[in-house]
């Protein structure tokens, strides 16, 4: 069995953050999206990952994730000219996956871990030509949307409807066999141009293949927005971190619950509530670091009380006298109040940032 992992695409919706990086490289409790569905395959005993990479951010994909013998596996790197759809992403890998059944998992989704491995054993089980993952959601439009009937099969399979015809969003988790390659080349573009996945798989309803559907009963975050970066945050940390401290923690610093500092960085006069974890070489003084907070390395925070947040490398936040929360920050963003006078905001904001103020 091999695994196709989705990493390319435009990564429009995570802008600012992505404008230059690969969304499935934002962290998420200080280690990239994308680690987790690698890990995730390597728990499952799946080793032989080939990743679809762009052109724009495939080389940082590439640095960053290696060739896999951090993870104990084998990556094969496979670039998409083009972000034109999944289903094109899976026909350009055919010569990697051959005709073996394969899993196929978007690269900025999280799906609760654990759960994979019991949907491999479906799959192996039942030898369906495709087992798709549904899971109830509060915003359809926003996913390819399944129409089940009472007994649970899949009648439709609808890529982002305006009026869904139910709850039930496919999950970026797929397995398929080979037949899937026929159905991809039997579809046409979408109205926005891209070869659908989910319309091979309808393709697939329509021809009476055997196509299986599961609920997901774990947690699922497709991490393309703001808000679902930073539950998947929350989760992440809540679930899965375990204390331990590296750096150098003053003796004016409170440390309260489970929380992770890495080496070389210093915490002077803090308090910090866990779960939060704080990368290496951060500098961090006279802080109230609250509940569900990721700080990666290099990073700077001064006079900050900081919640439910995660910053990026090398940010820096100096003297705001404002709880900050629900916020991302991104790599070697400035925060600071100047010292100078008039008493005014001063800002230099990149495109689509969003700056709430009260
Ligand atoms: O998150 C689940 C949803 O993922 C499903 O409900 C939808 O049916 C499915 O189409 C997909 O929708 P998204 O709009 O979220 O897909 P996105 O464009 O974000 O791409 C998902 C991943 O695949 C992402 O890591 C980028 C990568 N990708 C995307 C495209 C279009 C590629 O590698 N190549 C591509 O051509």
């Amino acid at each position: 069995m091999k695994a196709l992992i989705l990493s390319g695409g435009k990564g429009t919706r995570l802008r600012p953050l992505t404008y230059s990086g690969a969304k499935q490289l934002v962290p998420v409790a200080n280690k990239p999206v994308l680690w987790y569905g690698i890990e995730e395959m390597v728990a499952t005993g799946i080793t032989d990952i080939g990743i679809i990479i762009s052109p724009e951010t495939g080389a940082e994909v590439q640095a960053k994730t290696g060739n896999g013998e951090y993870f104990g596996a084998k990556i094969t790197y496979i670039l998409q000219d083009k972000a034109v759809g999944l289903a094109h992403a899976v026909l350009i890998a055919r010569p990697f996956l051959g005709d073996s059944p394969f899993v196929m998992y978007l690269g900025d989704n999280l799906i609760q871990l654990g759960d994979l491995s019991y949907f491999l054993q479906q799959f192996s089980q039942q030898e369906p030509d495709a087992l798709i993952l549904l899971r109830p959601v509060a915003n359809p439009s926003a996913f390819g949307v399944a129409e089940v009937d009472d007994r649970g099969r899949v009648l439709q399979l609808i890529e982002k409807p305006k009026i869904p015809a139910s709850n039930l969003a496919l999950v970026g988790v797929y397995f398929f066999s080979h037949v899937i390659f026929d159905a991809i080349t039997n579809i046409h573009p979408s109205a926005r141009g891209e070869l659908e996945i989910t319309d091979a798989i309808q393709y697939l309803i329509n021809k009476q293949k055997h196509v299986v559907a599961h609920k997901l009963q774990g947690w699922w975050l497709d991490t393309g927005k703001k808000d679902d970066l930073l539950e998947a945050n929350r989760l992440i940390l809540d679930t899965y971190m375990t204390a331990s401290i590296f750096g150098e923690v003053d003796t004016q610093s409170q440390i309260i619950g489970r929380v992770k500092i890495g080496a070389k960085s210093q915490v002077i006069n803090c308090t910090i509530r866990g779960p939060v974890i704080i990368g290496s070489n951060c500098y961090l003084e006279n802080c109230f670091i609250g509940p569900y907070s990721s700080i990666a390395n290099n990073a700077t925070l001064v006079d900050t009380d900081l919640e439910h947040s995660v910053i990026l490398e090398g940010a820096k936040i100096v003297g705001i006298h404002q709880r900050i929360i629900d916020s991302v920050i991104g790599q070697r963003a400035q925060l600071t109040i100047a010292p100078r006078r008039p008493k005014a905001l001063r800002f230099l904001i990149g495109d689509d940032c969003q700056i709430e103020l009260t």
